[in-house]
C-alpha cells in the first residue's frame, strides 16, 4: 500500500528499511524521502515505522535464551 504518494513509498519499503537498520523516523524520511514534500504522509509513515520498530523489538526479545547452563 502506498503511504507517500509524492515519492511512491510503500509500507513494505518502510518495514524493510526498519529491518535493514533504520533507527529513527528522521533517518527513514531522509532515506526514502517520504514526508519531505507535502507532508501529508507523515502521520501514516510514522505509524508504520513505529509498528515495524515495535515488532522488531518483540522479535528480538523472543530470541531463545542461552540454555548452556549445566
Ligand atoms: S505524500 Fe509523502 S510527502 Fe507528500
Amino acid at each position: 500500500m502506498y503511504i507517500c504518494s509524492c515519492h511512491a513509498v510503500t509500507d513494505g519499503q518502510i518495514k524493510k528499511a526498519v529491518e535493514d537498520g533504520t533507527k529513527t523516523f528522521r533517518q527513514l524520511c531522509r532515506e526514502l524521502r517520504c514526508c519531505t514534500q507535502c507532508g501529508i504522509c507523515a502521520r501514516y509513515a510514522k505509524e508504520v515505522f513505529d509498528e515495524a520498530k515495535a515488532k522488531q523489538k518483540t522479535s528480538e526479545s523472543e530470541e531463545p535464551e542461552d540454555t548452556d547452563s549445566e
